[in-house]
């Protein structure tokens, strides 16, 4: 298999990635003024593309920017950024992030009308996750750092500063895990750094409720459609740390992950609870049931390659 040269559009200037820059007075580096999506491609074909334009413009609208670049343009760009790569002859899956940032100007919080924004687009390979993670699971541990509430940064905010997950994840690797599961600040599970999360409580698949606060994922979404038109349900509610003594499975998901299975979770208090390694029966069923969906959409929408 060939390697995956990744490509990077700025403003519409195609170049290596490695080449690619933003000038120092952009708001996106100054104040993390910026809003990204991330979908992946398999083959050519990218999953869930309107879906994600459709939670960008909601991270744009809850941020006040007005988008310049329409759906269709975005979706232009891509395609010439993804065909600028060698993934079509390498026969990789791709992964695309799209960031549009509120632009260049002067130090000032304040985003005057008149700021131009500028998009960046990176098209490289799928990340090639440790293949332990699907083989045996990942290791989750729950950080000190809530996640950032609703009120004050909502999470369904998906922009350019990730520090909340970035203090949660460098506290989960300091606990020995490879991840970590933050709470929010009533002490409800919310979401793993950059995916989603469920449990089996009871035998029932639950994962937590909107009002929690996370990323509406939609890899959680699709699981949960691929899974009620299965006949297993989703229960999506509140989860306290008692209600995490009684799980007896965990998996995690975003677009990149799949359904990637949690081998244990570490609470606060230290206690390390395990789980199946490769996923217990239901995770594993979610496997195959995400799996029979994507090949179901991919089946659908071959029309809509990128390459
Ligand atoms: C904080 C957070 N939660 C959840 C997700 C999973 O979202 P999706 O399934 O749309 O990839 C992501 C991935 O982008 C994320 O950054």
């Amino acid at each position: 298999m060939n390697g995956f040269e990744s490509i990077t559009n700025v403003d519409g200037v195609i170049t290596p990635t490695s080449d690619a820059r933003v000038p120092v007075m952009d708001r996106g580096f100054l104040y993390g003024d910026s809003i990204y999506e991330v979908f992946r491609t398999y083959g050519g074909i990218p999953l869930f593309y309107d879906e994600h334009w459709t939670r960008f413009e909601n991270s744009a609208e809850l941020i006040h920017m007005e988008l310049e670049l329409t759906k269709d343009q975005m979706r232009d760009e891509i395609c010439r950024t993804i065909r600028a790569t060698n993934a079509s002859k390498c026969g990789r899956d791709a992964y695309v992030r799209y960031t549009v940032t509120r632009g260049e100007g002067p130090v000032d919080l304040f985003p005057s009308p008149e700021l131009v924004t500028r998009y960046v687009i990176i098209v490289k390979g799928l990340n090639d996750w440790n293949p332990e993670f699907y083989r045996v699971g990942v290791c989750l541990a729950i950080p000190e750092t809530r996640r950032n509430p609703v009120s004050a940064l909502d999470p369904n905010i998906k922009g350019g500063n990730y520090l909340n997950n970035v203090l949660g994840v460098i506290q989960a690797r300091e606990l020995g895990a490879d991840d970590c599961v933050m709470l929010n600040d009533s002490g409800l599970v919310t979401e793993a750094s950059n995916s989603n999360v469920f449990f089996v409580i009871d035998d029932v698949l639950v994962t937590p409720g909107e009002s929690a606060g996370h990323l509406r994922g939609l890899t959680k979404a699709a699981i949960k459609t691929a899974c009620i038109a299965r006949d297993l349900d989703v229960v999506s509610r509140d989860i306290s740390l008692d209600d995490l003594a009684n799980t007896t499975e965990c998996f995690i998901t975003s677009a990149t992950r799949e359904v990637m299975p949690a081998l244990s979770l570490r609470l606060p208090d230290g206690q390390i609870l395990s789980y199946p390694e490769g996923g217990g029966a239901v995770t594993r069923r979610v496997m195959e049931y995400y799996k029979d969906f994507i090949d179901t959409y991919l089946a659908g929408n071959a029309h809509l390659s990128m390459f």
